[in-house]
Parts: C-alpha cells; structure tokens; sequence
C-alpha cells in the first residue's frame, strides 16, 4: 500500500524542508501545496483577477491550469507551470505573491478545485505533502499526520537565516507580523482552516534542527509502516 504522509504546519515552520528530506531519504514523492496557491496567486495577479472574488479564481484556474509534475531532480522537487512557463521560488515567493496568498487560499471555490489535484497527485504513489490541511480534507488516510510548530521568535530567525543566505535583508519586526497575520488567516478562515489532525503528532521544532525533525518523522513513519500508530 502507497505511504502517505501529511506535514502541516504554520508559515515558516519547516514543513517543506522537512517534507522534502524526508521524501528525499524514502525515495518517494514530495509536493509543497502552498506552492499550488501561490502559483495560482501568481497567475491571478498577471491577470488582474480580483484577489476577493472566488468564483472569478476558479474561472481563471479553468481557463489558465497549474500543470503539477512530481520531480525530485527539480529544483523545488516538483514542477508548476502556468501562463506558459515554469514558475520558480523567486515567483512562488515574491512579496506579492506571499501578500495576497493567504486571501487567495482562503475561497472555497479554489480549494474545490485544488484539492482535488492534490488528492490526483498524490495518487501516483508514495508520497509526502505539506500544506495546512492534508491531515484534515486531502489526505485524511495518510498513514502518518504531522502538525508541525515552531515558535513565532524561531520561525523569523529561520526565514531570516534564509533570506540573508540568498542576500537579501528583512526587518524582523515586519517579518514577525506578517507571520502573525497571516498564521490568523489561515487558523480562522471558515473553510479548511489550519488546525492539527485528528491523530497527528505534534512536533515542536522550535529548538531542532531539520535533521533532528526528519529523523522523528522518519521514526514514526518506520512505526506506522510495521502496523503501529
Ligand atoms: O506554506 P505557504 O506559506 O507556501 O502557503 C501559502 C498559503 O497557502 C498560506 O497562506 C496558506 C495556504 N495554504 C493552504 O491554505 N492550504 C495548503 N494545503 C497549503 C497552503
């Protein structure tokens, strides 16, 4: 039986770095679903469709596809292209993008269409996907749930870290709101809305490294595998 396993989580908490180790040492497949809104975000604003309206972002999700490829030698570990090309980190992560996604995703009309994508996706074998709401609604199966923490002060040194390793600079004051703002979008939005799974181990990774937290992921997916919980 295919592996599934769910890592949710709030912005910056090391989901997708742990997701994609963790992929990376099973030999299965990754996938970032924050990277599907973005992307859709993305093509919304070079549309000019209203960020507010979500029967107007499911009619352009029709008319202008996220085409999805799980590919670990990519750079991301899988690919989305839309508008025709593929759309990189520096796209996925602009501050546009980052400053309208969370609107974005919050429309039930565009979760009714990429969750099933995710579920099609997710269909093609073994796989680790990271998002808010895969132990809840796309996943609700997986055979290992984690809800991945950090504390605010943890997840803006480590976006900082990360920042300043590609030379840019942050105000981490700023920084530390916008987690904030967006962790309350996403935790009382009325569909979907970020909250553990029932059955999910909670992971504080506050003062872990990502291979500390890969090792406990992999520890507990070794258990499920054998037939325990
Ligand atoms: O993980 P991220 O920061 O790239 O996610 C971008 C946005 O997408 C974030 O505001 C929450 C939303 N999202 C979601 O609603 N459901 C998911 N499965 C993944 C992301």
């Amino acid at each position: 039986m295919p592996l599934q396993i769910a890592i949710d989580g709030p912005a910056a908490s090391g989901k997708t770095t742990v997701a994609r180790m963790v992929a990376q040492r099973l030999g299965i497949l990754y996938l970032d679903t924050g990277a599907m809104y973005r992307a859709l975000a993305y093509v919304a604003l070079q549309m000019k469709t209203d960020v507010d309206n979500g029967p107007a972002l499911a009619r352009l999700y029709e008319k202008h596809p996220l085409h999805v490829t799980l590919d670990e030698s990519s750079p991301l570990g899988f690919r989305i292209r839309a508008l025709g090309r593929e759309l990189g980190d520096d796209v996925l992560h602009s501050p546009e993008v980052t400053a309208v996604v969370s609107t974005v995703a919050a429309h039930a009309e565009v979760r009714d269409m990429l969750v099933p994508a995710q579920r099609e996706l997710a269909a093609q074998g073994s796989v680790v996907m990271a998002g808010r709401d895969i132990g809840t609604v796309v996943l609700p199966h997986a055979q290992v749930k984690i809800y991945l923490d950090a504390s605010v002060a943890a997840r803006v040194e480590r976006r900082r870290a990360q920042i300043e390793a590609a030379g840019g600079r942050i105000d981490a004051e700023l920084l530390a709101q916008e987690l904030a703002e967006r962790d309350a979008l996403d935790r009382t939005r009325a569909v979907s809305p970020l909250e553990p799974a029932a059955g999910a181990h909670i992971i504080d990774s506050s003062a872990m490294t990502a291979a500390q937290v890969v090792d406990e992921v992999c520890a507990i997916a070794q258990r499920a595998a054998r037939g325990g919980a």
